[in-house]
């Protein structure tokens, strides 16, 4: 059977991740989580005291690229992969807000993403590979078979993120959690660094008013139309 390459963009928050790991089981394809892996860049900043609320020393970072080291390594217990940061499993640690609140800063820095956007075409290199962010069908795959746009309301999107949160134990507002994830929208979709926006051949799918079963039926379908295609 034909490999196709999948690519998932769209706003945070909008369930990309957990529709992407489900088509990627279904499939027996790869997922990668390419937010994850800003997320761990990011909490290397924090951690080595380049990115925080009074400071933002991007040269410093970008100075101490060569000793950031990530790889996912597949977990038996959950079924998907974990991030490691210089073999450190970080996978809880990158989901806080601590770091959700410094990530756009540093995933605007062109030095961050090209050398992110390499690890990440390597990945994809075999195909059979369903990788979700924000630049995945326009700057990483453009040649990507199935394109997917992902969006809902920033409300919608808000509470889903809120009780995610709730349920991991962080003590967070409705209204940080909202202000975020407008922040994160604005940041993400005006920075110079291969913006967020639609491949002019994605699918848009508005998934405020849709279950999860729903939107992996129609997804699925879909890629199963393109796999078997002449
Ligand atoms: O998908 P996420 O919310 O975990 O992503 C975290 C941040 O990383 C998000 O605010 C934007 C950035 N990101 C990016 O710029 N490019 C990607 N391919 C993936 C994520």
């Amino acid at each position: 059977m034909k490999k196709i390459t999948i690519a998932i963009d769209g706003y945070s928050s909008t369930g990309k991740s957990t529709i992407a790991k489900r088509l990627a089981k279904a499939l027996g394809y790869v997922y990668v989580d390419t937010g994850a892996m800003y997320r761990a860049v990011t909490l290397y900043a924090i951690e080595n005291g380049f990115f925080g609320k009074e400071n933002n020393d991007i040269l410093g970072l970008i100075a101490a690229l060569p000793n950031i080291h990530l790889k996912f390594k597949h977990n038996e217990k959950t079924g998907i992969s974990d991030m490691y940061l210089n073999k450190v499993n970080v996978e809880n640690q990158i989901r806080t807000m601590k770091v959700s609140r410094q990530v756009s800063k540093v995933a605007i820095i062109k030095e961050v993403r090209d050398e992110l956007v390499q690890m990440q075409q390597n990945m994809g290199r075999e195909k059979g590979m369903v990788m979700d962010g924000r630049d995945i069908g326009t700057i990483v795959f453009p040649n990507a078979e199935m394109k997917i746009f992902m969006t809902a309301s920033p409300e919608t999107r808000a509470q889903r993120r809120y009780k995610e949160l709730l349920d991991k134990g962080e003590k967070v507002t409705y209204a940080e959690v909202l202000k975020n994830v407008e922040e994160r929208d604005y940041i993400d979709s005006h920075r110079e660094e291969s913006p967020l926006k639609k491949a002019d051949d994605a699918i848009v799918f508005d998934n405020s008013d849709m279950g999860l079963d729903e939107q992996f039926e129609r997804l699925f379908n879909y890629a199963q139309r393109i796999i078997t295609r002449k």
